[in-house]
Formats: structure tokens, C-alpha cells, sequence
């Protein structure tokens, strides 16, 4: 089990393996909807635009759909405002077209995952006007808190020095109540107080937050950054409001035998952290919290060493009976294209997708999208227009947001609209879901195909995991086997040549493999399907390969070997 260079395998191979659930073994693909198609020309994305585009979605091969917000909102935080958590927007469409996507989706085989965003409403939910006026229940609906005094004309001063995610105060006065309201987000997401006693307990004394010793040099006070949240962040009382939402779910599920399954947005900062969002066995959170170590750890610079630090860990630390998630981009992070360079767009889907665990795409990265510049005019988000022409581009989420680039024509296939509610990032000329799928040649989109197919292989769901990083951190690799079969995925971080004879660093791997697919443009070329020594693999900078190969492969090849042996020897003696 243990190599001289410490625990070699992270996972055993799984003999008696129980059927995985489908969230753990089929790919969930993130659509942000006002950015994926629009139906109608008006230059957002909309449900009936997402419905035109299933068939790609499952030719991919992912088996969930997840739907950012598509419910009732004014849209200050595009989606995440909700001012009716029962209706669609109309931005989106109607009831209808949900009713019309959930059939296309279920006819496909596809699950669809709705998100929920319980931490708050927008200002116009009718709650908050009910609270606004003291409505009975409703009075305390939210987080209100008086004036901690008036300055010389009269202003309400805030309570404490708390600040917004998005930046500047996080409370806002209310003329009608006349009280202070809590916002994490923008202004215009008030803080759902939950009812929950508990959640009050924690932040009886509505205390100054300090400064944060390890903030960014560049920070200043009216940044999230800058402080560090011990009273509004990642409190225990929030874990047990989540423990309720599963404890709803989980009787669903006994009633009516559908299975569910909860994930969750906690950015923690530590694993340690963020395991006891799974909960306990008696008291279980979420199926998974979404892992953000890739996203947060992996800097540019980073090499196969940092790789392998976050994969020990994770297998080391993860609480049994759990699953692993990966998770490298989303809605609210650069693309990895735009982080890493596009080069290692293919290494790093191998990665993500082929480790064990549930894993999810962001529309886009499967043909490696770019970050897209935008001007301070373009843009919209409210982390970036809070921050200011001089510093929008630290905060903006716009850049990664910019809509899905289908095909040559107008707008990218997107919409016929004149315009955009993000622009079209001009490289889609080159850059588009058609140029991948007819080139003659590689493509991300083809290698993403590939992945997929590899990731429903029984290797794939019940195989051992080995995991190295290889030449001193120039690389990262790992190994999965199951019953003598397997898979390996050679990585190339860095610049430079990295041979590596596979059979020094994994256990059971034959002389000989078979190419199954490389990075696009891989130098030298290697045909897919042809049989390589896995004595010595030549990996160029910024590339990587899969090599799979089969017991019964090996045993065909052995036998050809003595039959060429023993037509040898007949030939000599007859
Ligand atoms: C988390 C979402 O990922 C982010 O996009 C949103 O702005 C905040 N929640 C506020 O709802």
C-alpha cells in the first residue's frame, strides 16, 4: 500500500462496488441562462434558447443540467435578487417553458438541478415590504438594527463597520422603518433572518469586525477583503439551518422515492472548514459542499506539486462514506483558459473530470472560452460598478459571463439581436462550439468528448486512484485501475520536455499502452489508437495524455508474442 515516496494509493479498488449515484458519476453542466442562447433576440439568454441546445448538452455526454436563478428578480445581482422564489422571470419566459425544458431535459436522460438561493431575497419580495412595515411574522423576516447614532445633519450613522461581499457598508437604511437592514450582497438582496434564534445568538453584540492581518496589500476598508468576518461568515448556525433543508429533502425522498441530492456554494478557505458542511451521519448537510481548493489554491505559477497537495489532502482528510467534488471554474471566477492560458485547458478537464468524484462543467469550458476584456462603460456586475473605474476589473464578474460561442455567425450563434446584454468576446471567430466539432483535427471540444466517455467506464467509477506529481512538481499523473484495466493521465505543467517511465511511479502498468487521447496539437503527433512504451513518454510543456490499457489487451498482445515465438521456432525446425 506504501511507497517509499508515502501513501501511494488514495483509493483502493472497489470490489464489491455499490451502483454510483447519479450525481456522483455523471457530469453536471452549469448553465448560466441569461448567457447560454437566446430564443427571442433580445439579447439575453432565455429557457426556450437553453431547450434548442439539450441535444448538444447530452451529446457531450454530461448527465445534469444546473440552472443558475431563472426566478422572478429585478436583476441587481442578475438572478441571485429573488423577489418571487415561485415564478419564472420573464426575462427567462414562462412556467410553460420551464414545463417544456424539464420534458426535453427528462426525454434526454438529463436531471436538472435548480439553484436555491436561501441567504436572501431582492428589496421587491413581498416580504421584505411586509417587514418593512412591521407586518406581523413578517417584522422580523430580516436583519433590521437601529442607527447607532446621527451625525451633524442628521444622518443615521450605521450600527457596526460591517461590509458587503460586493463592497461598501453592508447595512442600508430603510426611511420607512427607519432602521438599518443587513446585506452580505448588494443593497438590494436583504439578509433573510431566518427565525432562527440561533442565528441572532451568534451576533448578539453586533461587534466592529477587525481587520483582517492577512489581507491583500492592495485592499482598502470599504473591501470585503479587507476584513476578517468572524461575525457574518461561516457561522455554526448556519450549518444547522442547512441541516433543516436536507431534513426536508431527505423526507421527500422517503416519501416519494425520488432521490435528491443537495450541493452547496460554501467558500470556507480551509478543507477542515469546509468538510463540516457534510455534516454527520445522524445530522448530514449538504451531498457535497462545492470544493473551491482548485479554484482558490491553483494561482498561475502553480505547479504539479501544489496539484498533488490539494488531491493528498483531500483524500486524507475527506470524511468517510463521502465523495469527492472538483470544481475548476464557474459564474463567479475567471476561465481557466484566461487563468492558465488555453494550453491547459485539456490537462486540466483530464484532471477535474477523471479524478474520482462528482465533478461539474461551466457552459464554455469545454471549448475552452476566454475571459472577455470589458470596458468600465460594458459593465454591469455589481462587485465591479461598486468598485469604480479605476478598480472594476479586481471585482467584475462580467469577463467570464460574456455569452456561449456556438458558431461563425452573428453574435455567435447566441442571439439575433443587435446587441448583447454582455458582448460576444471577438475571438469567437476562431473560438466556437462549430469550429471544434467539424475541424479535421483536435480540438478541446473533441478531447472534452473523449473524457466524458472514459468517465463512464467502470475503471472510471470503481478503479484504485494512484496520484504523483511527477519531476519534481513538473507535472502531476495519476493512475486508476479496476481489474486490471485502467487508465493514466500524464500531465505537463510547466515548460519543457517530461519523459517519464510510467511503470517507476504506478504499480501494475504494463510495458506497453494504448494512446486514448492528447492535449490538441500534442508534438509529436500520436495516433489515437496505437500502442505506446510506457517505459518512456515524451510529454512537451503544457501538454498531457491518456494511456489506457486492458488485461485482456495485454494478454492478446502477450499471446501474439509467443505465437510469434513459436512460428519462430517451428520455422527454424521444419
Ligand atoms: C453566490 C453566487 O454564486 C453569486 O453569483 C451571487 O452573486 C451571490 N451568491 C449572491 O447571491
Amino acid at each position: 500500500m506504501f511507497s517509499s515516496r508515502g501513501i501511494s494509493i488514495k483509493l483502493p479498488e472497489n470490489p464489491n462496488p455499490q451502483p454510483l449515484k447519479w450525481w456522483q458519476s455523471e457530469i453536471i453542466y452549469q448553465v448560466y441562462p441569461r448567457s447560454f442562447m437566446d430564443s427571442d433576440g433580445d439579447g439575453v439568454g432565455d429557457l426556450k434558447g437553453i431547450e434548442s441546445k439539450v441535444d448538444y448538452i447530452a451529446d457531450l455526454g454530461a448527465g445534469a443540467v444546473w440552472l443558475s436563478p431563472i426566478y422572478e428578480s429585478p436583476m441587481k445581482d442578475f438572478g441571485y435578487d429573488i423577489s418571487n422564489f415561485t415564478n419564472i422571470d420573464p426575462i427567462f419566459g414562462t412556467m410553460d417553458d420551464f414545463l417544456s425544458l424539464a420534458t426535453k431535459l427528462r426525454e434526454k436522460g438529463l436531471k436538472l438541478v435548480m439553484d436555491f438561493v436561501p441567504n436572501h431575497s431582492s428589496d421587491l419580495h413581498v416580504w421584505f415590504n411586509l417587514s418593512v412595515h412591521r407586518q406581523e411574522k413578517y417584522e422580523d423576516f430580516y436583519v433590521w438594527k437601529n442607527a447607532s447614532g446621527y451625525d451633524s445633519e442628521e444622518n443615521p450613522i450605521v450600527p457596526n463597520n460591517w461590509v458587503s461581499f460586493f463592497g461598501g457598508s453592508a447595512w442600508e437604511w430603510n426611511e420607512i422603518r427607519e432602521q438599518f437592514y443587513f446585506h452580505q450582497f448588494v443593497a438590494g438582496q436583504p439578509d433573510l433572518n431566518f427565525e432562527n434564534p440561533e442565528v441572532l445568538h451568534e451576533i448578539p453584540a453586533f461587534l466592529d469586525e477587525a481587520e483582517d492581518p492577512n489581507r491583500p496589500p492592495n485592499s482598502i476598508p470599504t473591501d470585503y477583503s479587507y476584513w476578517s468576518h468572524i461575525y457574518t461568515y461561516d457561522l455554526p448556525a448556519t450549518r444547522d439551518s442547512l441541516a433543516d433543508f436536507r431534513k426536508l429533502l431527505d423526507t421527500y425522498q422517503v416519501s416519494d422515492g425520488k432521490e435528491r441530492c443537495m450541493m452547496i456554494e460554501a467558500y470556507v478557505g480551509s478543507l477542515d472548514k469546509l468538510f463540516l458542511y457534510y455534516g454527520t451521519k445522524t445530522k448530514p448537510i449538504a451531498h457535497f459542499p462545492f470544493n473551491f481548493e482548485f479554484i482558490t489554491r491553483i494561482k498561475s505559477g502553480f505547479n504539479g506539486t501544489d496539484v498533488e497537495n490539494i488531491v493528498n489532502e483531500w483524500f486524507e482528510k475527506m470524511p468517510e462514506g463521502n465523495m469527492a467534488d472538483w470544481l475548476l471554474g464557474n459564474h463567479d471566477q475567471p476561465r481557466i483558459a484566461s487563468r492558465f492560458g488555453s494550453e491547459l485547458v485539456d490537462p486540466f478537464n483530464m484532471l477535474i473530470l477523471l479524478l474520482p468524484g462528482s465533478a461539474v462543467t461551466y457552459y464554455g469550458e469545454e471549448i475552452g472560452m476566454t475571459n472577455t476584456n470589458l470596458t468600465w462603460e460594458e459593465t454591469v456586475d455589481p462587485p465591479g460598478c461598486q468598485a469604480g473605474p479605476e478598480r472594476y476589473q479586481l471585482f467584475s464578474r462580467d469577463p467570464e459571463r460574456t455569452p456561449m460561442q456556438w458558431n461563425f455567425e452573428k453574435n455567435s450563434g447566441f442571439s439575433t439581436g443587435d446587441s448583447t446584454w454582455l458582448p460576444i468576446n471577438p475571438n469567437y471567430k476562431e473560438l466556437n462550439v462549430q469550429a471544434q466539432n467539424e475541424t479535421n483535427g483536435d480540438s478541446h471540444l473533441k478531447v472534452y468528448k473523449q473524457i466524458l466517455s472514459l468517465r463512464k467506464t467502470d475503471t472510471w467509477k470503481y478503479g484504485s486512484l494512484e496520484a504523483y506529481a511527477l519531476e519534481n512538481g513538473q507535472g502531476f499523473g495519476f493512475a486508476r485501475i479496476y481489474k486490471g484495466s485502467g487508465f493514466i493521465v500524464l500531465a505537463n505543467y510547466l515548460d519543457g520536455d517530461m519523459i517519464i517511465n510510467v511503470g517507476e511511479h504506478f504499480k501494475d502498468i504494463p510495458d506497453s499502452a494504448m494512446v486514448y487521447t492528447t492535449s490538441v496539437n500534442f508534438q509529436p503527433e500520436m495516433s489515437v489508437g496505437s500502442f505506446i512504451s510506457t517505459k518512456s513518454v515524451t510529454i512537451r510543456g503544457k501538454h498531457s495524455i491518456i494511456l489506457t490499457f486492458s488485461k485482456s489487451e495485454n494478454e492478446k498482445k502477450n499471446d501474439t508474442w509467443v505465437w510469434t515465438i513459436v512460428r519462430q521456432f517451428l520455422k527454424f525446425y521444419i
